[in-house]
């Protein structure tokens, strides 16, 4: 079954309660942290998913656009996060693996992130533990980015890697998606779709999130 990941980063964040409440139609809340040094952007931190958590029910499903996630894996779970997900450029091997530990600890669901340039294989050291694998079909750091269709290869072999070695991690992917893109994402592996300005662009959001599901 396709799930539904609105992103909040195409929310207004002075009515970011108010932008919680028009999704949770959806299946996961997708909460993106950027630290201005992994990415250029900044966005929100640890108080803000806490502030969120209080808010909603929804599966929080926070993606770590950070460097070295490992120092922060703790306080985002302590926050409320529900999934955390750790890019694999953004440290060592051994401290992603540390990152994942802690997420273990924790009792967090556990996600590794992909950014284009980076190859499908790359998840095998990890996959036998993980949660979900999130493939980027843009480059990470802003939303409303045309979607790269050259991912699709990566989508199809992840998806081929989770079959042979974990058939219930769960493969999201974020970036550019919209009822002409979801089709091709689906039809090549993915089963959680981000979408941040297709949902929250849209003049009636719930029909957003139906016509993203729809698509597929
Ligand atoms: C981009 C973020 C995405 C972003 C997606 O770095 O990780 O989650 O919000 O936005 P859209 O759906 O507009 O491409
Ligand atoms: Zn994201």
């Amino acid at each position: 079954m396709i799930k539904i990941a609105p992103s909040i980063l195409s929310a207004d964040f002075a009515n970011l309660e108010r932008d919680i409440q028009r999704v949770s139609s959806a299946d996961y809340l997708h909460v993106d942290v950027m630290d201005g040094a992994f990415v250029p952007n900044i966005t929100i931190g640890v108080p803000v998913v806490k502030s969120i958590r209080a808010c909603t029910d929804m599966l929080l499903d926070v993606h770590l656009m950070v460097e070295k996630p490992v120092r922060y894996v703790e306080a985002f779970a302590r926050a409320g996060a529900d999934m955390l997900s750790v890019h694999l450029e953004a440290d060592h091997p051994t401290r992603i693996a540390e990152a994942l530990r802690i997420m273990d600890d924790c009792g967090v669901k556990k996600a590794v992130a992909l950014r284009p340039i980076t190859k499908a294989e790359a998840v095998l050291p990890y996959i036998d533990q993980l949660d979900l694998v999130l493939v980027m079909t843009v480059e990470p750091g802003f939303g409303g980015q045309a979607f790269m269709d050259s991912q699709l290869d990566t989508i199809r072999k992840v998806r081929a890697i989770i079959e042979s070695r974990n058939p219930a991690c769960e493969l999201e992917v974020d970036g550019g998606i919209a009822p002409g893109t979801a089709p091709l994402v689906a039809g090549a592996g993915a089963n959680v779709l981000v979408a941040g300005s297709a949902v929250y662009g849209a003049a009636d959001i719930p029909a957003a999130i139906a016509a993203l599901r729809g698509a597929v």
